[in-house]
């Protein structure tokens, strides 16, 4: 990452209240800082807090796979969170914290500067494509959004309920794989 972008990654880090702040529950986001795609999840969970790494559970697992069968290397992908702070008992982000982190997560993108946004589930989607809709009616189309392409699918432990969630799941990462030039 270029020293004035981590810089600004940083301060954007500083202005977190320290209420929405706590670093025992904090997951950053990983992988490299020229990424072609950055995916970017709710919130982590526990075993991402456990592992100090986003979607590295049973979510993650879905990923992985999918991301194998598509031909995306997970190790080329950014892969960041909405929240960066694990919810208590898992809950739903709240608005104030989703309003919290937001500058985190556009410095982390601008940083990059990525081909393809995708976000994973209806939190990330909303805030990344600015609609407020069901999931399954923001996926399966392209976005832009200041000027980078934002390609919304479901989330990976979506699948864990519903079979056809994976198909269109896999439809939208094969997307985000041509885009990206696999
Ligand atoms: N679910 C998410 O949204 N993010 C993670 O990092 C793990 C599971």
């Amino acid at each position: 990452m270029p020293l004035d972008i981590r810089e600004r990654f940083e301060a954007e880090l500083a202005e977190i209240p320290d209420d929405l702040f706590d670093r025992e529950r904090f997951v950053g986001g990983v992988g490299p800082a020229d990424a072609d795609v950055v995916f970017v999840g709710e919130a982590p969970g526990a075993n991402e807090v456990e592992q100090g790494e986003p979607f590295v559970g049973n979510a993650g697992r879905v990923l992985d796979s999918l991301l194998e069968d598509v031909g995306i290397e997970r190790k080329q992908v950014y892969i960041t969170n909405l929240v960066k702070v694990r919810p208590p008992e898992n809950r739903d982000p709240t608005s104030d914290e989703i309003e919290a982190w937001r500058p985190v997560l556009w410095a982390e993108i601008e940083a990059i500067d990525p081909a393809v946004v995708v976000p994973l589930g209806a939190f990330a989607s909303r805030e990344v494509v600015e609609r407020d809709a069901p999931i399954s009616d923001l996926r399966g189309e392209t976005y832009e959004r200041d000027g980078y392409v934002v390609v919304p699918t479901y989330h990976p432990a979506a699948t864990f309920y519903d079979d056809s969630v994976k198909a269109g799941l896999q439809e939208d990462l094969e997307r985000v794989a041509e885009m990206a030039g696999r």
